[in-house]
């Protein structure tokens, strides 16, 4: 009894809370794959600047940065739930090298004496992750657009 009461609590929450659709538990199809990277993207380029940039030290940026981790986290774990689903062990692995370099970095936004050149580091380790998945999986270009090599998805 108390367990169908704390599957419905979850469900209510997970289908009310301002956040829900940020969840990558919902990347169901190429539609949502999509989006779900681009908001990886979003939050990541912010990210990304953040840490080169002079304000680093501030506390406030490093909060910002943690929130927007976390979007990256939530976005390439739905993503890599999407692809565990489809048996697709390869690209999942890539995301799991991607999801290790966040969790790193984001130790290193929350430590109580920032160290910006490790913050540094960290990051071009992100966008390293991000870069060789994209070598292998992504095809297109910014000019027309971005779309998932035939053989990923379908
Ligand atoms: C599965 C491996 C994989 C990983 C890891 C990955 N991506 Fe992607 N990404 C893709 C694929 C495939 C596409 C093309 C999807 C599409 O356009 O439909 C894509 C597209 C994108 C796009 C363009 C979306 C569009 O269509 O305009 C952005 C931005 C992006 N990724 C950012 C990132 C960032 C930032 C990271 C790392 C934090 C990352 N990605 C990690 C596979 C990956």
């Amino acid at each position: 009894m108390r367990a169908a009461w704390l599957v419905v609590a979850a469900c209510v929450c997970l289908s009310v809370c301002p956040g829900a659709q940020t969840l990558g538990s919902l990347v169901q199809d190429g539609t949502s794959f999509e989006a779900a990277m681009l908001r990886t993207g979003d939050a990541w380029e912010i990210v990304s600047r953040a840490v080169e940039g002079p304000s680093y030290l501030l506390n406030s940026v490093r909060g910002d940065g943690l929130t927007r981790l976390d979007l990256v986290r939530e976005n390439l774990a739905g993503i890599r739930a999407f692809l565990l689903g489809r048996e697709r062990h390869e690209a999942a692995r890539l995301v799991d090298e991607a999801l290790a370099a966040v969790a790193d970095l984001r130790l290193e936004f929350a430590m109580a004496v920032p160290d910006q050149a490790a913050a540094s580091g960290l990051s071009a380790e992100v966008t390293s992750a991000c870069v060789a998945c994209h070598a292998r999986y992504r095809d297109g270009n910014a000019v027309q657009g971005f779309r998932p090599r035939p053989g990923l998805l379908d």
